[in-house]
């Protein structure tokens, strides 16, 4: 797919729509591109002391750069969300370390995940339920059927061994990691979940319903599943993803954070203490 094909798909807006019962929301942050370097110094304002001192402790690079932005502008959208100040919304990690919304009697919090990878962050929202969001760069050197083997359910391994070219191979390949990841993180588990708990069915990008056994239980016996719907995405040419939510929902809206949603920043003394140049 090609930048301007990609482009068309993603909405620039002046701002932040309201995240209504239903709606999916997957925001966007190109770091690489043009607006990115204002977009991490807008981020860095909205962070907590605490969150600033963890990405200081980052080693420079790529980590604390998408850590920042990825914090910073979620704390920007709750905050248009929870119509309350950034660096007062409460997150905090829930099981298996996934960071949540700490509960606030009365009101239904958003639920939210992240993703980062080479420069690409997104941001996804949903009143749903529990959400799931990946990014994946897509490099062309990987040795999909071999990496597939090793880590994916044998239905999507079939998928990838079974495609007719090399790019279609590989986008293949990433359509199931990212969907494998994107409801690993929905669940929480991440990581952890064996490769054979499920399969994430890369045949097409429409909405799929995939099924898992529960935490806790044995076997895959009636009420013991969760039921995950995942959905594929373009982002860039070079950067594939996917979302998972708890419950079946109309399609994500797909938004690119623009540094017109909000005031630009004045730290860049500080993001250089932490090794990062805000100069082009
Ligand atoms: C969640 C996990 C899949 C992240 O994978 P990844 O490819 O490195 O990273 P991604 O960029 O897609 O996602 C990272 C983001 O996911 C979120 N996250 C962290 N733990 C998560 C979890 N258990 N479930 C869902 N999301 C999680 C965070 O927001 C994190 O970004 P941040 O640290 O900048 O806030 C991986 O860390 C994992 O499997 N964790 C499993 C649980 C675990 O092992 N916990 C550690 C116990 S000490």
């Amino acid at each position: 797919m090609s930048d301007s094909e990609c482009s068309d798909l993603w909405i620039r807006t002046p701002v932040i729509p309201e995240l209504r019962e239903g709606d999916i929301q997957i925001w966007r942050l190109d770091l690489d591109g043009p607006e990115g370097r204002n977009l991490l110094a807008q981020a860095f304002e909205a962070l907590t002391a605490e969150e600033r001192q963890r990405a200081g402790k980052m080693r420079t690079g790529t980590a604390p750069e998408e850590f920042i932005a990825g914090r910073g502008s979620l704390r920007r959208l709750l905050s248009a969300s929870l119509n309350c100040d950034p660096q007062g919304i409460g997150i905090v990690t829930g099981i298996h370390r996934k960071p949540i919304l700490r509960p606030v009697c009365g009101i239904q919090v958003p639920h939210f995940n992240v993703s980062h990878s080479r420069g690409m962050v997104l941001i996804a929202l949903s009143r749903l339920g529990p959400i799931g969001v990946d990014v994946e760069y897509m490099d062309p050197s990987i040795e999909t059927v071999d990496v597939a083997r090793a880590a994916f359910h044998p239905e999507d391994v079939r998928c990838i061994e079974t495609a007719s070219t090399a790019k279609s191979r590989m986008l293949a390949f990433y359509g199931c990691w990212t969907r494998r990841e994107a409801v690993a993180k929905a669940d929480g588990r991440g990581l952890t979940l064996p490769a054979s708990e499920f399969y994430s069915g890369t045949a097409n990008k429409s909405e799929q319903m995939v099924k898992m056994c529960q935490e806790n239980t044995i076997g895959f016996s009636g009420s013991s599943f969760s039921h995950y719907f995942v959905r594929s995405f373009d982002i860039s040419p070079c950067h594939l993803g996917a979302v998972a939510v708890a419950r079946s929902c109309k399609k994500p809206v797909l938004l690119d954070f623009s540094s017109a949603l909000s005031k630009s920043g004045q730290h860049k003394l500080l993001l250089a203490n932490i090794g990062i140049n805000t100069d082009k």
